[in-house]
């Protein structure tokens, strides 16, 4: 059997790629485009691995989806290739609207015609899950309920509304033409191989350089954060156990700050790797804050628990805990991201 997973090669999907293939000898064919955000580096602990096949590729490529659809006959695409950045889709909306509205389109249609073509038990048993983000449900205030999966859609910037497009595609593939989809909403996940540009990665490597961590606005803006292989055991349950057709939103009960998220590193690298020149908190800076900046995110993760027995192994504690001794124990890997290095090492390591 054989599962096809799109952007493996980037943050979330290659910890879900390597705790798959660490639990599992189910066979992973891995699509992704290795934009500046894939780094096949996270899976050179596959190398050799005849379970992983990686494929470098866009999932908007009809042709190409096709053919491994045919070719590898996956019983499921587990689909996490997106533009995920949102400073980014501020600065530059054209690509989220290619890969998240109309790549995700073609994946769909591109999975519609290979589950009809299944034989009955093949079509039962097939599964398309998307993963989304709680960002579509837009910003709370700060005494609102967390979000249920009903709340209903707000997305407030390019990022959010293209994941929010793709989310109702997803709908109405199922709703229309009956394709066996589940859909999972987690809030911010941090871990191993986060590519630092997002708060925590950048906040750890900018500290260890000895430059500002920048704050946007106050500080004060709430998120619920989820170790990342908490997000991964989540999509493995709803996968295997999940309604069709049902939304699971996915988070940890781990609502903070941005500020309370500094200062917990600052105060981890404080203790792990102190710094001659003084405790880290020194180089907090606020900057300009991010246009549109969503003030506060919190997931209700009560339907997933009671329907599906999931919890988050992690606490916030043990979870930043071990993300900073990751980053650093892998000095060279965040090196090898902060001078581009990355891009080359698919041929430094294995040749031309
Ligand atoms: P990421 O930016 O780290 O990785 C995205 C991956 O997708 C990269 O490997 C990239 O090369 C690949 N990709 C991009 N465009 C592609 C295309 N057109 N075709 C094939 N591959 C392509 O993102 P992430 O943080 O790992 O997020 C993965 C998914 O999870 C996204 O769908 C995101 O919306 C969702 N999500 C992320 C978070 C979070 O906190 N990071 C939380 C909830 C949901
Ligand atoms: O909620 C889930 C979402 O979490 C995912 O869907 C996105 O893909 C993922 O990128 C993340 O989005 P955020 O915008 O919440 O993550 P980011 O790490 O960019 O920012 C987290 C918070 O920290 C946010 O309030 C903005 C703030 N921030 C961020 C950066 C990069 C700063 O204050 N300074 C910074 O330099």
């Amino acid at each position: 059997m054989t599962i096809l997973v799109t952007g493996g090669a980037g943050f979330i999907g290659s910890n879900f790629v390597l705790d798959w293939l660490a639990g599992c000898d189910e066979a992973v064919v891995n699509l992704d485009a290795l934009t500046y955000a894939g780094n096949l580096r996270n899976l050179a602990s596959l190398q050799g691995d005849a379970r992983h096949r990686f494929v470098q590729g866009h999932i908007g490529d009809r042709a190409l989806v096709d053919s491994l659809l045919a070719r590898h006959q996956p019983r499921a695409i587990v689909h996490f290739a997106a533009e995920s950045h949102v400073d980014r889709s501020i600065h530059g909306p054209g690509e989220f609207m290619k890969t998240n509205v109309e790549g995700s389109f073609t994946l769909l249609e591109a999975a519609r015609a290979h589950w009809g073509s299944l034989d009955d038990a093949a079509k039962a048993a097939f599964r398309f899950h998307h993963v989304s983000t709680d960002e579509v449900y837009g910003s709370l205030a700060a005494d609102a309920p967390a979000f249920t999966e009903t709340h209903p859609y707000h997305p407030n910037s390019p990022y959010s509304a293209s994941k929010a497009a793709s989310d109702h595609l997803v709908r109405a593939w199922h709703h229309t033409y009956g394709l066996p989809v589940l859909t999972t909403h987690c809030s911010n996940n941090y871990g191993p191989f986060h590519f630092p540009e997002k708060l925590i990665p950048l906040i750890i490597v900018n500290a260890l350089a000895g430059k500002p961590l920048p704050l946007y606005g106050d500080g004060l803006q709430v998120r619920d954060w989820l170790f990342v292989a908490d997000h991964c055991s989540a999509i493995r349950e709803v996968l295997a156990r999940g309604r069709v057709g049902e939304t699971y939103n996915v988070g940890g009960w781990n609502e903070k700050t941005n500020k309370e998220i500094v200062h917990a590193v600052c105060a981890l690298l404080d203790e792990l790797r102190p710094s001659a020149a003084g405790p880290y908190a020194r180089l907090i800076t606020h900057v300009k804050d991010r246009p549109g900046h969503d003030r506060r995110y919190a997931i209700d993760a009560r339907k997933i628990e009671g329907e599906l027995g999931w919890r988050p192994a992690e606490t916030f504690d043990t979870g930043i805990r071990k993300t900073v001794q990751w980053y650093l124990e892998h000095a060279d890997w965040v090196a090898d991201v902060q001078s581009g290095g990355y891009r080359e090492w698919v041929n430094r390591q294995y040749g031309a």
